[in-house]
C-alpha cells in the first residue's frame, strides 16, 4: 500500500475503527465480473480511502466452503468436497491478489476454528432459548439411503406439468412449491425415485427477533431504501422459524445427540465466517484478543458489501443471530452499520451480428471470469471500468466496447493525459523541479477553490458508500485540472513568461497530488508506479495548509496503456462463442 501523508486530520477523524466485509464467495468455481462489482471492488475502493484518510480499517474475507452447490461440484467430478475446495481457496485468493483487492486477511470457513465459532454460536443461542427443534417432511433417495437437498431434487410441476421442474421452483411457470409437492420426483443425481420421510431439524426461532429487528432497522436512517424497505417489508409480513441443520454429510457438525447425521445449514454458518476470518488475522498479527475490538467495541462501524441476492441473510437473520449470541456476553457484539447491497450485472453479448444485454449464467460458461480477463489486460484498467459500472442504484451491463471506451476517454484521455502532461513538462522544461512560488495567480486560487468543493463532494459519496458516484467527481477533477492546464498554456508561456509558467506548473502538480490521492482506491497500480518518479504529496487540496516547498519528478513514463480494437474484437469472440456455444 502506498504510504500516504495524512495531512492536518483531527484525532477524531482518523480513528474511526471499522470492520469491513465482502461476501465469502462459494468455492466451488472462479470468480466473474458479477461478483467483483457486487460485493469485491466497492468494499475494497472504500477500505482504501479509509485507510489513506488514517481510519483504524480491518477488511476480512474468505471462502464459503459448505452448502450444496458443493457437494453437487464434488459429486460431479467425483472429488471429495475438502478437495474441491482446496482447490478453489487457492484459485479465488490468488485472483483476488491479482486484481489486488486489499483483505487484511482471506480465510475459510472450512477450518477447526469456524467449526468451534459455529458451535459456540449455536450454544449461545440455544442458551437464549431461540433454538427449538421440529419434524419436516423432506425428500428421501432410498437407493442413495439419504436425503435429498432441494436441488437434488427434480420432477414434474404440480401446476403446469412441465417435466424438469426443481425441488422447490418451476423453470417453466415460476411456481413455488414444498419438494413433495412435485409429481414422480427422483434424485437429479442418480435418477432414482425420491419419496418422502419425516426428519427432525434445529430451528431458529426468528419471531422472537421480530421487534428488536423493526427497531433497529428502522433506526438505520443512512441505508440504501432498497435494503431498508426490503428487509421491513419481509418483518412486516411476519417472520418464521427457519430451519438451521440439514441432512447432508459435508458441513459443521451439529453439537446434539441424535443429530450425528446432520450438518448445520450452510446460511447458519456463513456469516460467521467474517467473525472467524477477523480472529485468524488477529493471531496472524500477534493480538489474538484484538478481535473482540472489531466486533464488540459498540463504537465500531461493521459494514458488509454484499450483492443483493444475500440481503436477507445479511441485514435480517445475520444480525438476530448477533442480538441472540450476545445476550449473556458483557461486551455484546455490534449489529451492522450498513449492509450496501449492490443490484446485479449483465452482459452484452453479440449475437447472429447484434449486440444484446443477456445474464450471466456460470453453469453455461456465459460470464467473464476474472481471471480470464486477467489474462488479456492489467488490474488498473479492469478495476478502473467496472468502479465506473458499479451497480449502486440498479442493474448494469458489462460490455468490452464501455471497457475499451471507459479506459481510452476517460481514465486515459482525462486523468492519464492530465497526470502526463504535468509530469513531462516539469521535467523537460523545468528540469524535474519545481520550487513553491511566492504568490498564486487569481486562475490558481480559483482552481483552488473548485478542487475543495470537488475533493468534498467525493468525500461525502464515498462516506455513503457509493465508490461509483465518487469516480464521477474524481473525472470532473480531471477535466477541471486540464481545463486549467489548457488556460495556462505552459508550451507558450514558458518562453513569454518562464516564471508564471513555473507557477502554473506547481499548481499543477499540487491538482495533480490530489487527482492521484483520489485516483488510489480505484487504480492503485498506478499511483505506486507514479510514486516512483513524482515527489511530492500525494494529497488532498484541501489537506494542503502549507504549500510543499517543491515538486519533483524524475523518468515519468505513461501510467495506462490503451485498449486497441483487436483486442476487445478478441474478448468479445470470446464471449459470443459462450453465447451460442
Ligand atoms: O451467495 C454467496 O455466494 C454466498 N456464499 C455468500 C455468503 S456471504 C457470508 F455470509 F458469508
Ligand atoms: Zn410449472
Amino acid at each position: 500500500m502506498p504510504a500516504f501523508k495524512c495531512y492536518s486530520l483531527s484525532m477524531e477523524e482518523r480513528k474511526q475503527r471499522y470492520l469491513v466485509t465482502s461476501a465469502l464467495p462459494y468455492a466451488n468455481g472462479p470468480l466473474h465480473v458479477g461478483q467483483i462489482v457486487g460485493a469485491y471492488l466497492p468494499a475494497d475502493a472504500f477500505v482504501r480511502y479509509l485507510r489513506a484518510r488514517g481510519e483504524d480499517v480491518v477488511y476480512v474475507c474468505g471462502t464459503d466452503e459448505h452448502g450444496v452447490p458443493i457437494t453437487l461440484t464434488a459429486e460431479r467430478e467425483g472429488k471429495a468436497p475438502q478437495e474441491v475446495v482446496d482447490y478453489w481457496w487457492k484459485h479465488i485468493k490468488e485472483t483476488f491478489e491479482s486484481f489486488e483487492i486489499s483483505f487484511d486477511n482471506f480465510s475459510r470457513t472450512s477450518t477447526p476454528l469456524h467449526a468451534e465459532n459455529t458451535q459456540l454460536f449455536y450454544r449461545k443461542l440455544k442458551e437464549g432459548g431461540y433454538i427449538s427443534e421440529a419434524e419436516s417432511r423432506q425428500m428421501y433417495s432410498p437407493t442413495e439411503e439419504r436425503f435429498l437437498p432441494d436441488r437434488y431434487v427434480e420432477g414434474t410441476c404440480p401446476v403446469c406439468g412441465y417435466k424438469e421442474a426443481r425441488g422447490d421452483q418451476c423453470d417453466n411457470c415460476g411456481s413455488w412449491y414444498e419438494a413433495y409437492e412435485l409429481i414422480e420426483p427422483h434424485s437429479k443425481v442418480t435418477g432414482g425415485p425420491a419419496e418422502v420421510r419425516e426428519t427432525t431439524h434445529l430451528y431458529l426461532d426468528l419471531p422472537k427477533f421480530s421487534d428488536r429487528l423493526k427497531e433497529y432497522i428502522s433506526g438505520q436512517k443512512h441505508w440504501r431504501t432498497s435494503v431498508k424497505n426490503f428487509i421491513l417489508g419481509i418483518i412486516e409480513s411476519g417472520l418464521e422459524k427457519r430451519p438451521i441443520t440439514r441432512d447432508i454429510q459435508w458441513g459443521v457438525p451439529v453439537p446434539e445427540p441424535g443429530f450425528e447425521d446432520k450438518r448445520f445449514y450452510v446460511w447458519f454458518d456463513a456469516c460467521i465466517g467474517y467473525v472467524s476470518s477477523t480472529m485468524e488475522w488477529a493471531k496472524m498479527i500477534g493480538e489474538p484478543d484484538c478481535w473482540r475490538e472489531y466486533w464488540q467495541e459498540p463504537d465500531t462501524k461493521l459494514i458488509h458489501f454484499i450483492g443483493k441476492d444475500n440481503t436477507v441473510f445479511h441485514a435480517l437473520v445475520w444480525p438476530a443471530q448477533l442480538m441472540g449470541v450476545g445476550e449473556d456476553e458483557e461486551e455484546p457484539f455490534v449489529l451492522p452499520n450498513d449492509v450496501p447491497a449492490n443490484e446485479f450485472m449483465n452482459l452484452e453479448v453479440i449475437v447472429d451480428g447484434e449486440r444484446r444485454a443477456m445474464q450471466m449464467s456460470t453453469s453455461r460458461n456465459l460470464a467473464v471470469w476474472l481471471h480470464e480477463a486477467l489474462e488479456r489486460f492489467p488490474a488498473d484498467p479492469l478495476r478502473f471500468y467496472l468502479a465506473s459500472t458499479l451497480p449502486e442504484t440498479g442493474d448494469v451491463v458489462f460490455s468490452w466496447r464501455d471497457f475499451q471506451s471507459r479506459v481510452n476517454n476517460d481514465l486515459i484521455g482525462t486523468l492519464g493525459n492530465y497526470i502526463n502532461r504535468s509530469l513531462s513538462f516539469t521535467e523537460k522544461y523545468f528540469d524535474g523541479e519545481i520550487l513553491r512560488p511566492n504568490d498564486f495567480s487569481e486562475e490558481t486560487s480559483e482552481v483552488f477553490t473548485d478542487f475543495k468543493a470537488l475533493e468534498a463532494r467525493f468525500e461525502e459519496r464515498m462516506r455513503a458508500p457509493r465508490p461509483r458516484d465518487a469516480l464521477g467527481e474524481l473525472l470532473a477533477m480531471g477535466r477541471r485540472a486540464n481545463r486549467f492546464f489548457d488556460a495556462a498554456a505552459p508550451w507558450k508561456a514558458r518562453k513569454e513568461a518562464p516564471e508564471k509558467a513555473r507557477a502554473d506548473l506547481y499548481a499543477c502538480c499540487v491538482l495533480l497530488g490530489s487527482i492521484a490521492y483520489h485516483m488510489d482506491p480505484y487504480v492503485p497500480g498506478a499511483v505506486a508506479r507514479l510514486e516512483k518518479f513524482f515527489d511530492g504529496p500525494i494529497a488532498r487540496v484541501s489537506d494542503l495548509d502549507g504549500m510543499p516547498e517543491s515538486y519533483r519528478v524524475t523518468g515519468a513514463k505513461p501510467l495506462f496503456k490503451r485498449i486497441e480494437d483487436p483486442e476487445v474484437a478478441d474478448a468479445e469472440e470470446q464471449l459470443a462463442k459462450a453465447a451460442t456455444g
